[in-house]
């Protein structure tokens, strides 16, 4: 009965079959041979009810199979190439259920009609396979031409895409740096938690009870500091982070955590209630980490900050937590910050987190992002990185790119440069020292010219400077830069008649290249600046000259290499009667007459 349940199956679905071409299966010699021997392969106890041949059931899977190649050549992707196997190989596939009919045939009939859909097994998996390879490899194809880029595009840049937020990018560079040296960020909230118990902020960090941040007055506090129970507050430090790493961690080990504390202050232009720290910490055995190797450190990461030709200096300090504690200094526009605390690990805090003083030594360092990034950026009010405007944040370059470097050389170098200058000029007429050396560098070496500015705007990036294209009667207007924001308006400086040291060496002033210097009258304390005034009739591009020195100006290089302005400024200044004068004579121009300046007395640069 099944068997003839088999059967019409198997005939409806030739019946149902759309025509099908029966030459791949009968190009098979093997199994064309043994349907032309069915016939006395027939089986004895075949009856007429259950008339199943090896004639019929080898037309079946002709039939099948030649249904199943052509739906492999069909097949365009791979999911439709693995639907074909599984509908004819699979466990309840076309080809594998004629196999069951087999039961029907005689024992010499299976063996024939077994080894025959063995063979067009094999055939359509060679079939399928091929074509998976064509298909995969049509895919890739198509893959690859779908996601071509061309490299020969122009680029895109700067086009309203959003900036990094200040903070963000000096703890990141921060912690890259550590990160570089070996130190493991932590920054897991189990590892780095916001709220603390006084033991973790204070105790175990070898605070007395009666040291200042305990006070109600510095500390926000969320269980009662008096009470029964243990003390929960918000943290005031990152160096709560130190204890629960040496309690975690096993020596030796390095960790830098940066993350956000809290303290109870009022809210002003240097104070916020929220802000960030960054701490550090080493742990070797013992001896193996100095002072020397803190003091590298830190030198090392506050170049990675400032740029490489940062001044730092260490002082004596006092923190519970370190013997001997130092606080460090940068030297920034001219001044000394104080930017980092740091010292040895103290043996009380070790072995109050059950690391073995006698065993084990090290040193840890923290320090307020916030401070960086005002020293860095020149920002002189904390709340502006909590505002939000978008404005506040586009202005500030990223530590990777190259604005940033120019940025930090052009903020260090500033200065650096008119420092020596000013301060030079009254010791050395105090020790009554020769400032011009056998009289070879004199005014001469300059070549100062008349000019016009024709254009004048704001420095993007630098508060303090004026960027001015001025005419010196060269082809094309200079490009200068000049610290004056603070001394006159943009107005007062378009069109104005000035006087240019025009053989300096172009230096970039926070990103832009500026090729020379607008000479000024200014007081020492830098209070009054004003632009000396060439004589009228003098036009663009005339030299200034002082009567007896008539030597040829000198090159570039040799100005900045014999330091020949810290010799010839010194004695660049504005007479009792307002006439710019160099070593008392007057600067002039043929058709212009003396160079004029109503700053009696002050120096001038
Ligand atoms: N935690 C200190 C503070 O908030 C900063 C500090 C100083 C951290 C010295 C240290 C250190 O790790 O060694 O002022």
């Amino acid at each position: 009965m099944t068997t003839l349940i088999l059967l019409s199956l198997l005939l409806l679905s030739l019946h149902t079959c759309r025509p099908f071409n029966l030459t791949p299966i009968c190009r098979s010699p093997l199994l064309h041979q043994q349907y032309e021997r069915s016939t006395f392969l027939r089986s004895s106890s075949d009856t007429q009810n259950d008339i199943i041949t090896l004639d019929s059931v080898i037309l079946s899977v002709n039939s099948i199979a030649s249904m199943g190649f052509k739906k492999v050549e069909e097949a365009n992707t791979t999911s439709e190439l693995e639907k074909v196997r599984l509908d004819y190989l699979g466990k309840k596939g076309e080809i594998t259920q004629v196999m069951n009919m087999m039961r029907k045939l005689g024992k010499e009939e299976k063996k024939v009609l077994g080894a025959s859909i063995n063979e067009v097994k094999q055939k359509m998996e060679v079939v399928l396979t091929e074509k998976k390879d064509t298909v995969q490899e049509q895919e890739l194809q198509a893959q690859m031409e779908s996601e071509r880029i061309d490299v020969t595009m122009p680029g895109i840049q700067n086009q309203g895409i959003g900036r990094r937020h200040p903070l963000s990018m000096i703890i990141e560079r921060a912690t890259d740096t550590f990160v570089k040296l070996g130190y493991d960020t932590v920054t897991e909230l189990s590892d780095s938690p916001e709220i603390e118990s006084d033991y973790y902020c204070f105790e175990a960090l070898n605070c007395p009870p009666d040291h200042p941040a305990r006070d109600m007055q510095d500390s926000f506090y969320l269980t009662d500091p008096d009470g029964p129970e243990e003390t929960y507050m918000l943290r005031t430090h990152t160096s709560a982070v130190q204890i629960h790493q040496m309690e975690k961690r096993k020596p030796p080990f390095r960790i830098v955590a940066p993350g956000r504390v809290y303290r109870r202050d009022d809210i002003d232009a240097t104070h916020s209630m929220i802000f960030h720290q960054i701490e550090i910490l080493a742990i070797e055995e013992k001896g193996k980490l100095t002072l020397g190797d803190l003091k590298g450190t830190v030198e090392y990461f506050l170049q990675q900050m400032f740029g490489p030709t940062i001044e730092v200096q260490f002082r004596g300090s006092f923190f519970p937590f370190t013997e001997p504690s130092m606080e460090v200094d940068v030297k920034f526009n001219g001044k000394w910050l104080e930017v980092l605390g740091c010292g040895m690990v103290d043996p009380r805090v070790l072995e109050k987190a059950g690391i073995d003083p006698e065993k084990y030594g090290g040193f840890a360092a923290g320090f307020g992002a916030e401070r960086f990034a005002m020293v860095i950026h020149g920002i002189t009010d904390i709340r502006e990185f909590y505002n939000g405007d978008a404005r506040f944040l586009e202005q500030f370059p990223h530590f990777g790119d190259q604005g940033m470097t120019a940025f930090l050389e052009g903020r260090l170098a500033e200065k650096k440069e008119e420092k020596p200058i000013k301060e030079e000029a009254p010791k050395k007429q105090k020790n009554g020292a020769e400032p011009v050396a056998g009289g070879e560098i004199d005014i001469s070496k300059l070549d100062i010219r008349v000019g016009t500015v024709v254009k004048a705007w704001k420095h993007e990036e630098a508060e303090k400077l004026y960027c001015e294209e001025i005419d010196i009667g060269e082809d094309e207007p200079r490009l200068i830069c000049s610290g004056l924001v603070e001394h006159m308006s943009v107005e007062e400086l378009r069109g104005r008649r000035v006087l240019v040291l025009a053989n300096l060496k172009a230096r970039k002033m926070v990103g832009v290249p500026s090729h020379g210097m607008v000479l000024c009258a200014f007081k020492d304390d830098d209070s009054q600046v004003k632009l000396v005034e060439p004589g009228e009739g003098a036009p663009n591009g005339a030299r200034v000259t002082v009567e007896g020195y008539d030597g040829e100006p000198a090159t570039e290089n040799q100005i900045l290499k014999k330091k020949m302005l810290d010799k010839i400024m010194p004695k660049l200044k504005v007479n009792g009667e307002g006439i710019v004068v160099w070593d008392g004579k007057p600067l002039a121009t043929e058709e212009g007459g003396v160079v004029k300046s109503d700053m009696n007395g002050c120096s001038v640069g």
